[in-house]
């Protein structure tokens, strides 16, 4: 098994948290437990496990303190949760975690959406979260949602995009993850964001991009992205996902699918696809529905 360091490209799993974060019927933490033990044992060193919101807001995540108090952590493996206030920050540390991540947007409607806050709100109720993850020194992250499109506003101009990134980066976080949290993106809004947070100083190796695949351009939107120099790719395995404030917002980028695309184009992530699949079928099975991501069904390809 290679270390982090070995890989040409890092996978970020988001399947336990946008994943199941909007799926309507409750599943049992051991289903989710089960999930990223799976999702451990296929390689991947950065799996998002849960998020400490307000369980009102997002009930399918609700059991988030027992589920990280039950996690038994691997060495080696980053388990990230999502934290958007003091409130979450008390009980993320009461969990034991170790890496946080702080979410806002690039357009105000889906923020006041999302968290009930204007962008500039949300700064500050991070900032305090962000100081407690570097004084710990837990890995910490910030994403920008709504990057190349808003459900509520429409376009989304790149200015928006740096001028909260830098924001994020100036609070301390070690990581920005750029969202397409609708699933709008093509190669060309890739490469004009991309380009502007480039453009603004930020290395490349500071970005992750986080692709939805809700109009089939996830893969695409990655190629773009590798053309670029980003390293660092978000998705979830079974292709799950949706954000329940972000009407429209379908599954994110398949990990299988982006494996099977990385495999071939020879670049290392220390990710076994063969065992993706497994713990995409567990997913399936948990929520009850075939699995349609393309690889999933047709599995890699295994030359004659
Ligand atoms: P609010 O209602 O404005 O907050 O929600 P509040 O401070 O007034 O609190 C209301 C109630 O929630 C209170 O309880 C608080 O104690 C409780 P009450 O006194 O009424 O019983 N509360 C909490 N409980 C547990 N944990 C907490 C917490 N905070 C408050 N941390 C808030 C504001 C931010 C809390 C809420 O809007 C929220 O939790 N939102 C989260 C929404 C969310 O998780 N969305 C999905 C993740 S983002 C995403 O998917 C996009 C991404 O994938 C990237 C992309 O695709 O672009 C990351
Ligand atoms: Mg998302």
């Amino acid at each position: 098994m290679t270390t982090m360091a070995e890989r040409d490209v890092r996978i970020y799993e988001v399947g336990p948290r946008d994943g199941l974060q909007n799926e309507a019927t409750p599943i049992p933490t051991e289903a989710k437990l089960r999930f990223v033990e799976l999702l451990a044992d296929a390689g991947l060193r950065e799996i998002e496990a849960t998020s400490f919101v307000s369980p009102r807001a997002v009930p399918q995540l609700a059991d988030a303190d027992d589920l990280m108090s039950a996690l038994e952590r691997r060495h080696g493996v980053r388990y990230p949760v999502l934290v958007p206030n003091e409130r979450g920050l008390q009980r993320a540390e009461a969990a034991g975690v170790d890496a946080v991540c702080v979410f806002t947007a690039a357009s105000e409607a889906f923020t006041r959406a999302n968290i009930n806050m204007t962008v500039a709100e949300s700064i500050d109720a991070f900032r305090p979260v962000v100081a407690r993850a570097r004084e710990a020194g837990w890995w910490s992250r910030g994403y920008v949602s709504t990057a190349f499109g808003c459900p509520y506003q429409g376009l989304v101009g790149e200015a928006a995009v740096v001028g909260v990134g830098l924001q994020l980066l100036e609070l301390g976080v070690e990581e920005l993850s750029i969202g397409d949290t609708i699933g709008v993106a093509t190669p060309g809004d890739v490469r004009r964001v991309v380009g502007a947070l480039l453009d603004a100083g930020i290395p490349p190796g500071t970005l992750a991009m986080h692709f939805h695949d809700t109009r089939g351009t996830a893969l695409a939107n990655v190629s773009a992205a590798l053309d670029l120099g980003i390293r660092c790719f978000d998705a979830s395995t079974g292709g799950t996902g949706g954000c329940p404030y972000a009407p429209g917002a379908a599954g994110n980028l398949a990990t299988e699918d982006l494996v099977y695309l990385l495999d071939r184009e020879g670049l290392t992530h220390g990710v076994d696809l063969d065992a993706v699949v497994v713990a995409a079928h567990h997913v399936s099975e948990t929520l009850g529905r075939p699995l349609t991501t393309k690889v999933g069904q047709a599995g890699g390809w295994r030359v004659p």
